[in-house]
């Protein structure tokens, strides 16, 4: 069975080498595993919770799209959106926020962990924390709940993240599921093999500890400049070197096969000096980067073409995102003034057929025209995987059990929360015309 895979990213500053090889590269490792629907956005909401410079979330979101595309996911296999871009996402969040207790996010780790550093500070608990801080968890579960993951490829520190949106989900299907339930329960995705890299002092590879190395910034200049100010003993050239504990032993592992590993394991025994190995990590890195560094500085040179592949993206996961949000709505009490109900079934079983549907079956999948009275084409429905759904859905258009929801100048036609078409204005009125 397909399983649908979904991480964010958070864009608040340039990744670096800990950030491709513990995020990135994994998740596109993922995304090309047999019978993955994988889901990958820029959570850049969430990064205005510790970012307030404009400039730098703006220069962050180009950057880690660009990485991802560089480190090679494929836009067209995936579904590859900016968070901003998808407005049902923060609409869901605030249903999400009335069903959570606040107790719940008490116990937050990340907000947890301001008020203990404030306690040791003797200050306020509160100092320095903001509402964004404090309901995390719940836009965090917006972002999975709205796509139905399956499984959320993170870091053991967004373990309980993924625990209170399992939470909330059971909570919000209990309370207005009615019987069934709007979500399924996401669960972690720790893949073991996946490395935190040591930064140049040994200590985790982080921003705040200043010891990263640099993934394309700065060219292959700054990545050799960087490994040179590895930290490593004090042994000189000819004396046998210790593996154990040598983070740069460790960072070499994390870019080598196994072979190499041994190879360079047994050099390091038998005296290769530390200035010597340094060459061969950054050689090894090198080679692994450098064709996406060409490619990833095609894309900067480029925004357009980044923001061409996020607005597409965004655009496929809103075909999910409006129709489920249309029937979480509609299930809070809030039916949106948009959303026309146009049916009145009982009325029409014995009336004359004045529309005409015809399916067929391309590479997309199964397809139908809509064709009026006077046998124009009214229009072209989207692809459904399942001939029995397509089929279905045309019974209940021709039944009139349909809405539509109108967003800017488009009108997008909904049957039981699937969308089934998208349509201009003047579609939009010649089939009303014909279906009433
Ligand atoms: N909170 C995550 C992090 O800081 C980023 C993130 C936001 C995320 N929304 C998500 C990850 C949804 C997985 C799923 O790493």
């Amino acid at each position: 069975m397909t399983k649908r895979v979904l991480t964010g990213i958070t864009p608040s500053g340039t990744p670096h080498l800990g950030n491709y090889a513990g995020a990135i590269r994994p998740s596109v490792r993922a995304s090309v595993q047999p019978d993955t629907d994988a889901f990958f956005f820029l959570a850049d909401y969430h990064a205005l919770i510790k970012c307030d410079d404009p400039q730098r979330v703006a220069r962050s979101r180009l950057e880690i799209a660009a990485t991802w595309l560089a480190a090679g996911l494929d836009p067209e296999k995936v579904t590859f959106y900016r968070q901003s871009d998808i407005p049902e996402i923060p609409e869901f969040s605030w249903m999400l926020t009335c069903v959570t207790s606040k107790g719940l996010m008490n116990r937050a780790h990340a907000y947890k962990a301001s008020v203990d550093q404030n306690n040791a500070k003797g200050v306020d608990v509160d100092d320095g924390v903001n509402m964004g801080l404090y309901s995390y968890p719940i836009l965090m579960a917006a972002d999975i709940l709205m796509f139905n993951a399956n499984l959320v490829p993170v870091g053991r520190d967004q373990i309980q993240h993924i625990e209170m949106a399992r939470d909330i989900a059971q909570r919000f299907n209990h309370m207005y599921g009615q019987g069934r339930d709007f979500f399924v329960l996401p669960y972690e995705l720790i893949d073991e093999a996946v490395a935190t890299l040591p930064g140049l002092d040994g200590r985790k590879m982080s921003k705040s500890y200043d010891n990263t190395i640099p993934l394309f910034e700065g060219g292959e200049k700054l990545l050799q400049t960087a490994i040179n100010r590895i930290v490593t003993d004090s042994k000189q050239p000819g004396e046998p070197k210790q593996t154990e504990g040598s983070h740069l032993f460790e960072l070499f592992e994390v870019f080598s096969t196994a072979e190499q590993a041994a190879q360079f394991k047994a050099e390091l025994h038998d005296g290769l000096g530390w200035g010597e190995a340094k060459k061969k990590l950054f050689e090894l890195i090198n080679h692994d980067l450098s064709p996406m560094r060409e490619k990833y500085n095609d894309l900067m040179a480029n925004p357009d073409q980044i923001e061409q592949i996020l607005l597409a993206g965004a655009e496929k996961a809103r075909r999910i995102s409006i129709p489920l949000m249309a029937e979480l709505r509609a299930a809070v009490g809030l039916r949106s003034p948009n959303q026309v109900a146009v049916s009145a079934p009982e009325a029409k079983a014995e009336k004359v057929k004045t529309s005409r549907f015809v399916s067929f079956r391309d590479a997309q999948g199964f397809q139908f025209r809509m064709f009026d009275a006077a046998d124009a084409e009214v229009f072209l429905s989207l692809p459904f995987a399942d001939p029995k759904q397509a089929g279905q859905l045309i019974k209940q258009l021709q039944a009139g059990q349909y809405t539509i929801d109108q967003i800017e100048q488009r009108y997008h036609v909904f049957v039981d929360g699937v969308q089934v078409a998208e349509l201009d204005q003047e579609q939009q009125d010649r089939l009303i015309a014909a279906l009433s």
